[in-house]
């Protein structure tokens, strides 16, 4: 087994991961305003609206204090970037689960909470592999989250999206196979 299809570490029993919720908003951008400094903090109206499209694929982790993580994911096609502030364009013909957004606030970092995070979702991408055919998952990496997803199996690949330019410098887009 390579080492990132390892079983994430069990996280808390105090701590849980579910179907993120309309409810869930004001949490969600409670720990956007924690994780990212001012010029990448997106819209509230955004961030509901992308929820209200890819429900099935977004998910909050919580603890005793409620919403600690999220993650915004929804089907694309390979190569595809998300601008930064735009709605999410659910491909008809998509190939590939892309992963907008994970954060986690600092009161819950270090638990593996991220890492089951996307756990969680790749295991839900490749449910959803024989109906839409998803073969990849991919996203941008900012401030210098490289390493976390290298050791999750994403790797470097050159895109042409200019999506990319709306990101501060030193993002980078990555992929890796869902399977
Ligand atoms: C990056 C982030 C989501 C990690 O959350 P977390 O719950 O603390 O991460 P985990 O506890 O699941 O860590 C999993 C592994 O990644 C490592 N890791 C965590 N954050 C990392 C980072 N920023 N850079 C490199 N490695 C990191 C951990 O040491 C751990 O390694 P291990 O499995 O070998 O012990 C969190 O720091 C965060 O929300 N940052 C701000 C938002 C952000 O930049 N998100 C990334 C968007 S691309």
């Amino acid at each position: 087994m390579r080492a990132f299809d390892r079983p994430a570490m069990p996280i808390p029993t105090s701590m849980r991961i579910r179907p993120l919720l309309p409810a869930d908003l004001d949490a969600v951008l409670r720990v956007q305003a924690a994780c990212y400094p001012p010029a990448m903090q997106e819209a509230a109206a955004v961030v509901k609206a992308r929820l209200d499209a890819a429900a099935a694929t977004c998910l909050a982790a919580c603890d005793a204090g409620g919403v600690c993580g999220y993650l915004f994911a929804y089907p694309s096609r390979l190569g595809r970037v998300t601008a930064l502030g735009a709605p999410f364009e659910i491909a008809p013909d998509a190939d590939t689960l892309y992963l907008h957004d994970l954060a986690v606030d600092p009161r819950a970092h270090g638990r593996g909470l991220a890492r089951a995070l996307v756990a969680h979702l790749l295991g839900r991408g490749r449910r959803l592999d024989s109906s839409r055919g998803l073969t990849h998952a991919a996203l941008v990496s900012v401030q210098d989250s490289t390493r976390f997803w290298s050791g999750l199996g994403f790797k470097e690949r050159s895109t042409g999206d200019a999506g990319l330019l709306t990101y501060p410098a030193g993002a980078v887009h990555m992929a890796r196979p869902l399977t």
